[in-house]
């Protein structure tokens, strides 16, 4: 039995895995089309619209919120100017995609964000 279990905690990780490199794939997909153009294709932010914003860059560790993936879709949703609204323009699970994406580019760039960062690289 209790091998039974550790054989079965052995595994589970690995379709939450799946499931969040999806999200960031997807997420990538809306982050060019919709976000480029402020945030820069890195996310830096160094763009003439948001360049003067230091809260732009999204791959410096350093966030206006908590840097949590729920802050980061609730700004994404609610936007916050001159940032947009993305609410009825992306559904839920796209504002979810794309805020994992912006995770997933903070981490790359070695900065994890708030509590989401605690298991990054
Ligand atoms: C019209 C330009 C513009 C567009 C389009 C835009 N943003 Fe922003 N965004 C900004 C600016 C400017 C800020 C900084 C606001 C501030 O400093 O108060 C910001 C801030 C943010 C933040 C907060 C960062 C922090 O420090 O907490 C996140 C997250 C974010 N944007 C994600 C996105 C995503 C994802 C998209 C696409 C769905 C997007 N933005 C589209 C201009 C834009």
């Amino acid at each position: 039995m209790a091998l039974a279990v550790a054989a079965a905690c052995r595994h589970e990780p690995l379709p939450e895995v799946a499931r969040a490199e999806r999200d960031a794939a997807a997420g990538r997909r809306i982050f060019d089309r919709r976000c480029v153009s402020c945030h820069n294709a890195n996310g830096d932010g160094k763009t003439i619209v948001a360049g003067r914003f230091p809260y732009a860059n999204l791959r410096n560790g350093r966030w206006k919120s908590d840097g949590t993936l729920a802050s980061i879709e609730r700004q994404v949703r609610l936007g916050d100017d001159p940032m947009p609204s993305f609410a009825g323009k992306l559904t839920d699970e796209e504002i979810r995609q794309v805020a994992t994406y912006v995770l997933a580019l903070a981490r790359a760039a070695g900065k994890g964000g708030g509590a989401e960062g605690a298991g990054g690289r």
